[in-house]
């Protein structure tokens, strides 16, 4: 299946310009990425780190080790330019279809995190089914603004880009994140093991969320609000 070819559109909501990614403000989200507390259930170690060291998933000593790696790399603004500029050639490019990725920026024209709605690696096959991410920079989280940015960000892609089916997951330990996936309708299906690790060394679970328009259109404030 092939996907609606439909540019990146900026979008107006109460709060918040949510708009297509440029260059000048990916330094900025570099420096919130960094930050642990919003990298921690973000950005999951890479495989590539596991493979290249040789050290496994399942091993908590492993788990750590790949982790530092991993940060070290991420720490490194000098390293991970070339991998943003990737990210905005990408987006701009013939392809930008199957890459949906938006800056969040306030009214102010400060800009706060990122919104994606990415291909879904266990379904390559169907870009209709996509996954999402989304941070928020810890000064303006818990005030609604990643559930806002989610919503609109997901009537366009159920209604434009008209995709099937959202297949995502995120850490137990995380409840402003699953928080946002039953605030957007979405089921929760099951429970997985992640490469995520709590202070007590303990490899953490994440809940399995799945969405479609349909569940998203009956989302519990939307009945409440007559959206
Ligand atoms: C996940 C994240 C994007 C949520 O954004 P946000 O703007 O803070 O979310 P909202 O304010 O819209 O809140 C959504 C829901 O989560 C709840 N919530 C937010 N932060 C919470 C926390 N730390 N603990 C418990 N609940 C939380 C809110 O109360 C709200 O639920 P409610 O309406 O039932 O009260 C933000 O916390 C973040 O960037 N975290 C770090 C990156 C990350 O983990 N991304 C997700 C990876 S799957």
């Amino acid at each position: 299946m092939i996907l609606k070819n439909i540019s990146i559109k900026n979008f107006e909501t109460e709060k918040l310009l949510i708009k297509k990614p440029t260059m000048d403000e990916q330094f900025t989200l570099w420096d919130i990425l960094r930050d642990e507390n919003v990298n921690r259930f973000y950005f999951p170690t890479p495989d590539r780190i596991f493979i290249k060291n040789g050290l496994n998933k399942d091993n908590i000593v492993d788990l750590k080790q790949a982790r530092r790696i991993f940060m070290e790399q991420l720490n490194d603004w000098e390293r991970q330019k070339p991998f943003y500029e990737k990210k905005i050639d990408s987006i701009n490019s013939e392809d930008n279809s199957q890459k949906f990725t938006w800056s969040i920026f306030l009214k102010s024209g400060e800009v706060i995190g990122q919104i994606t709605v990415q291909p879904n690696d266990e379904y390559a096959e169907n870009p209709a089914i996509r996954d999402i991410g989304w941070f928020i920079s810890p000064k303006y989280q818990g005030q609604g603004l990643g559930t806002e940015a989610a919503i609109e960000v997901l009537k366009f892609m159920f209604d434009e880009v008209e995709i099937e089916q959202i297949i995502t997951s995120a850490a137990i330990d995380n409840p402003g994140s699953w928080r946002i996936m039953e605030k957007l309708g979405f089921e929760r299906t099951g429970e997985k093991q992640s490469t995520y690790f709590d202070d007590d060394d303990n490899i953490l679970m994440c809940y399995c969320y799945s969405g479609n328009k349909e569940n998203f259109l009956n989302r519990p404030s939307s009945k409440s609000k007559g959206l």
